[in-house]
């Protein structure tokens, strides 16, 4: 089957991660393309993160992906993958942001796609998402890894695909946002700093970074550090956590289905898996959004850690740092609106205006 045409509107003709990295994926000729233009998302310099931190801080804004999320660089080839083996229905669970993928791409593929959430427990516009594309939503009385067990015990049972990222396509889809920051940067950073849930994406990140390195597109891998939520952190403590908490509810997830990986991605790289408070993520959110960009807060999680690494004296002058922002701002925005100042309501009249503005 032919590729569809390129999608134009942003780095045309940027054609979606399937084409762009077609030699380093697991697809054919035989495999059917089903993309939004995924991928090719902005790299974008802060200096006053530069400035605060001494390196020289780079953002790989994903929630410039059609859906908003790192999810659609997993989901083109999860979905791609699921038409070319004749699967007719799709499940998986979800703290949002795969679930809005999920149904995004099954709707372009024409399959149908159920989602198990936990209820209650995901944010308005990721909820608004997965139903506008006309997924099958079921609220979960339980939390995200309840859901995760449910999504994974359907699929061994009825014919229906799990893409969830321990469907083995999402992490190598997901991996080609290690090479377009190789890509754009013309070489690696010194430091990969990533919000941690699942843990699907700091492996995925380590998987293609380690291709380039054996194919020898790179000498050196980053350091990879992921971030986790300090109240949400199975990772750091070294067991599970029944009950998650934190406000970042992209990564309130207490055991996650990659935790090998992810161990193996951050030592082998001689990096590491830390924790950060809610209070250090809203501060790295707020930072962001004065910069012009506006994440989630899970997103945030990163340019918290990247700041944590610097105080820390982690950070040598000068490194080339890069902190992945995750899913859109818009996505979630409670936290957006509540920490701002109510806008001042004043009468259609220029002089009311300008003297409400003080000019
Ligand atoms: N950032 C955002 C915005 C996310 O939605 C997620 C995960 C992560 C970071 C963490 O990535 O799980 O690969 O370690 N969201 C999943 C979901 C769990 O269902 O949307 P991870």
């Amino acid at each position: 089957m032919s590729a569809e045409p390129p999608i134009l509107g942003r780095a045309a003709p940027w054609r979606g991660i399937l084409e762009e990295y077609r030699d380093r994926l697991p697809i054919s000729e035989a495999t059917p393309v089903v993309t939004l233009g995924e991928g090719g998302t902005p790299l974008v310099r802060s200096a006053s993160l530069s400035a605060a931190t001494g390196a020289e801080v780079w953002l790989k804004y994903d929630g410039a992906n059609p859906t908003g999320s790192f999810k659609d660089r997993g989901m083109t080839l999860a979905i791609s993958k699921a038409v070319e083996e004749g699967a007719k229905a799709v499940v998986c669970a979800s703290t949002g942001n795969t679930s809005a993928s999920a149904a995004a791409y099954a709707a372009r593929a024409g399959l149908a796609c159920a989602v198990l959430v936990p209820k209650g427990k995901v944010a308005l516009g990721k909820m608004a998402q997965t139903l506008v594309h006309g997924a099958r939503v079921l609220e979960v009385e339980g939390n995200f890894d309840a859901s995760l067990e449910l999504a994974r015990d359907l699929a061994g049972r009825f014919p229906v695909t799990l893409v969830n990222s321990v469907n083995p396509f999402r992490l190598e889809g997901q991996k080609t946002c290690a090479f377009e920051i190789v890509d754009a940067l013309g070489g690696p950073p010194d430091v990969h700093c990533v919000p941690v849930g699942n843990a699907g994406n700091i492996a995925s990140h380590w998987l293609g970074y380690a291709e380039y390195l054996r194919d020898g597109v790179i000498h050196e891998p980053p350091r990879l550090f992921g971030f986790q939520a300090a109240g949400a952190a199975p990772l750091v403590r070294g067991e599970p956590v029944a009950e998650p908490r934190t406000i970042a509810t992209a990564i309130r997830i207490g055991n996650p289905a990659s935790w090998s990986k992810a161990v193996e991605a951050a030592t082998a790289s001689e990096g590491g898996i830390r924790a950060v408070t809610d209070r250090e993520i809203l501060h790295a959110y707020r930072r962001l959004a004065r910069e012009g960009l506006f994440c989630e807060p899970a997103s945030a999680a990163s340019v918290a850690g990247c700041l944590q690494l610097a105080a820390e004296g982690v950070l040598g002058p000068k490194q080339t740092v890069v902190c992945v922002l995750t899913g859109h701002g818009l996505k979630d925005p409670e936290w957006a609106i509540a920490g701002a100042a109510q806008p001042a309501s004043v009468p259609a009249d220029a002089d009311a205006v300008a003297a409400e503005l003080g000019l």
